[in-house]
């Protein structure tokens, strides 16, 4: 089966982290997200991914140069403007010649859903596509689906407000699509498959839901990406990686809790880490101080930065004290 993953995002979100790396190449646990979204997609008899690529497509050209990921072979579809969510689906869907029943998964979503499940649902269904639907408390941020008893999608409102609906259920980013979908994205267009396929498919009774209360997080915001680190490492998820990769350097007298050190990163000595991520290269000096932060950068000698997230090019000053900041700030770049 072939599988497309929207990688073109720009990820402004997570910037300035994604200044320099493409959302979906961040690691998570000391692995690249997309390399955990492919991995769980081999065990689901998929055997080909289509990267639909704009923004920054270099970097996943360099990530696998052998086209291979999690023993998947990788295609690369480079658009040519940035095509939104169904442009870019239809843009690597005509460019790998997909021809029967495929999957589309969100670059940004980590998840421990039962993929083949879903192919199997949609398949009893006789739907055109099928989405994944998980619960969340607040649904106000995400495409919000109503369905009735026999999983048959009724409304589809992206992003709606508290009282349009009392549905909890929200489009989880995966999706299983028969390639007659492509006949309602035309070619080379700028188009969101959110709020204009989905809505245009429930209107005809072809799009189905299947909601599963499986591990799911949004990696999107620092929050969520420093959460679903921390869940590969506590766990809080059915397997257990190691928080600290094997080329870190940690001075003896440092103290490390909870927290993800990539390779390269340097600690100095009676530095505190807790609840972080660092990023691979990252240094932090001596007897600073990093909590609930994520860093690609340099902490100096004795600084404490607590809520923060740290750019490569971001430095901060020794004995200097940062809460809730971005460094660099990309309101000002
Ligand atoms: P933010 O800028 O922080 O909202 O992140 P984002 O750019 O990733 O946008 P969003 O999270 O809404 O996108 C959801 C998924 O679609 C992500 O995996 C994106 O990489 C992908 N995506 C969004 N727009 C495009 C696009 O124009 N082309 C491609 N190929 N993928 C896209």
């Amino acid at each position: 089966m072939q599988a497309v993953i929207l990688v073109g995002g720009f990820g402004t979100r997570l910037r300035p982290l994604t200044y320099t790396t493409p959302k979906p190449l961040l690691p998570v646990a000391n692995v690249p997200l997309l390399e955990h979204i492919i991995a769980a997609l081999s065990t689901a008899d998929v055997t080909e991914v289509v990267l639909a690529l704009g923004f920054k497509p270099e970097p996943f050209l360099a990530a696998f140069p052998d086209g291979m990921c999690a023993g998947v072979s990788l295609r690369y579809a480079v658009e040519p403007h940035p095509m939104d969510t169904a442009g870019a689906v239809g843009f690597a869907a005509r460019y790998a010649a997909i021809n029967d029943t495929f999957i589309v998964v969100n670059g940004d979503i980590l998840t421990d859903l039962d993929v083949r499940a879903l192919v199997d649902f949609h398949r009893q269904q006789r739907a055109v596509a099928t989405l994944h639907l998980t619960p969340v408390e607040d649904p106000s941020q995400f495409g919000v689906v109503e369905t009735n008893d026999s999983g048959v999608v009724q409304r589809f409102l992206e992003k709606p407000q508290a009282h349009e609906t009392t549905s909890r259920s929200v489009n989880a980013g995966t999706y299983v699509l028969e390639p007659s979908v492509l006949d309602h994205i035309p070619i080379d267009q700028s188009l969101s498959i959110e709020r204009v396929v989905f809505p245009a498919l429930v209107a005809t009774g072809s799009l189905s839901a299947m909601s599963t209360d499986d591990y799911w997080i949004d990696t999107g915001r620092p929050e969520t990406y420093l959460k679903a680190n921390l869940d590969l490492i506590d766990g809080s998820r059915s397997r257990i990686l190691a928080s600290v990769a094997a080329q870190a350097h940690i001075a003896g007298t440092a103290v490390v809790t909870h927290s993800v050190v990539g390779d390269g990163c340097q600690i100095g000595g009676g530095a505190i880490i807790s609840d972080s991520v660092l990023l691979p290269g990252a240094v932090v000096d001596s007897g600073a101080r990093v909590e609930a932060s994520i860093v690609m950068g340099h902490i100096g000698q004795g600084a404490t930065v607590t809520d923060c997230v740290i750019g490569i090019d971001g430095r901060v000053d020794p004995r200097t004290t940062h809460v809730g900041e971005k460094i660099p700030d990309p309101a000002t770049l």
